[in-house]
């Protein structure tokens, strides 16, 4: 077992970067159903700025409960140091390594950016074999919402943006999918996983990105700072919005017949409307299980993480400075052990 205390990055206010503090405090206890997991890396995402800022933007039903001083993360890479003392955990056994987005959106934050982490053994999948951690700790979040976004919803949860179901669109050769926001985390995997199912993707994204996102398969390129997507783009299946917001109703001029916007970060459409136009969005929810499918995809080589930096665990102020900055090519990532 570990010692005592561990190393952690705490917020006891809530603000901007200066409030993560590096902390020493006491080591958790996994509960039933839980594992203990060493902690070797941690990716970074935006949940976890806005839960720093203290989620100004974020309608008050949709916040869950949480108390301070708290420790952010979700998404975590490492080993398993220990298990529940009730025996109630399948799967998972000591020195397994592990992938997991940890206690999604049930819990504000999963108290990820510390040296150990209890984590519910749904939540986590074995590491990619063919990767190291701090490339596994990107996947999680921005994964899953892709997966989920794209190619299989997996759990029958009300949506907090709407009444319908999102249900992905069959993706194939016939397919068009345009992705906006192309480079970010959950853009440059959703871009792989359409290409795996054998679309052709349009990516839009500003021009510093072009190489990498034609290196991941991109077949058209648009830098939004030179031409307007929604004048350009056209008979266009799908778009996936991973900036979204007001600004998302634009692409529905792009659209096919019958076609559909996946805005990410949902904008204010109603429900009448989101049937009319084919508008379905949905919150990304922890799954190990859709984890190790992703992780299988890894494996393979059929997807990959890219990483725009990393920072040491006590330097966390400085990867969310980084991240107020934007235009992130890939992932920021957190190294701890
Ligand atoms: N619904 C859910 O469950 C869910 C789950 C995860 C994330 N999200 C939301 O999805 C959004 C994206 O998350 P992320 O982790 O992918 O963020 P990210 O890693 O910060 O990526 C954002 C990307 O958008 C690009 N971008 C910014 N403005 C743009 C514009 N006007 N047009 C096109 N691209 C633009 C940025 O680079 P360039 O400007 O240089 O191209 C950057 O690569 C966030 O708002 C997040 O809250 C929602």
């Amino acid at each position: 077992m570990p010692t005592q205390t561990m190393k952690a990055i705490r917020l006891h206010e809530f603000g901007g970067p200066e409030v993560l503090r590096h902390e020493e405090v006491p080591v958790p206890e996994p509960g039933p159903g839980e594992v203990l997991v060493r902690v070797h890396a941690d990716g970074i995402n935006p949940p976890d700025w806005y839960a720093r800022e203290g989620m100004p933007d974020i309608p008050p039903e949709l916040k869950p409960p949480f108390d301070l001083p708290l420790i952010p993360g979700t998404d975590v890479s490492g080993v398993v140091e220990a298990v529940a003392a009730v025996a109630d955990v399948d799967g998972f056994a000591v020195g397994d390594e592990v992938v997991g987005l940890l206690r999604f959106p049930t819990a504000l934050q999963g108290s990820a950016y510390a040296e150990y982490v209890t984590a519910p053994a749904s939540d986590l999948a074995r590491k990619p074999a063919a990767i190291d951690h701090v490339h596994a700790a990107g996947l999680p979040m921005s994964g899953l919402t892709a997966w989920q976004f794209l190619i299989e919803l997996g759990h029958d949860h009300p949506s907090p943006f709407q009444k319908a179901q999102h249900r992905p669109m069959a993706l194939g050769s016939e397919t068009t999918v345009l992705v906006n926001g192309a480079a970010g985390g959950v853009g440059h995997l959703a871009l792989q996983l359409a290409k795996w199912k054998g679309a052709r993707v349009i990516a839009v994204a500003s021009g510093a990105h072009e190489t990498f996102l034609r290196k991941l398969g991109a077949d058209e390129f648009i830098d939004y700072t030179k031409d307007r997507p929604e004048e350009v783009a056209r008979d266009v299946d799908l778009v996936l919005d991973t900036v979204g917001g007001p600004d998302s109703r634009p692409f529905l001029r792009t659209l096919k017949r019958g076609g559909s916007l996946y805005p990410v970060y949902f904008g204010k459409f109603d429900d009448e409307e989101n049937a009319k136009l084919g508008v379905t969005a949905t919150q990304v929810r922890s799954n190990g299980a859709q984890l190790a499918e992703l992780d299988r995809l890894l494996d393979a080589g059929t997807v990959r993480v890219a990483l725009d930096s990393t920072f040491p665990l006590a330097d966390a102020r400085a990867a969310h400075e980084r991240a107020a900055r934007g235009h992130i090519q890939g992932k920021i990532v957190l190294t701890v052990a």
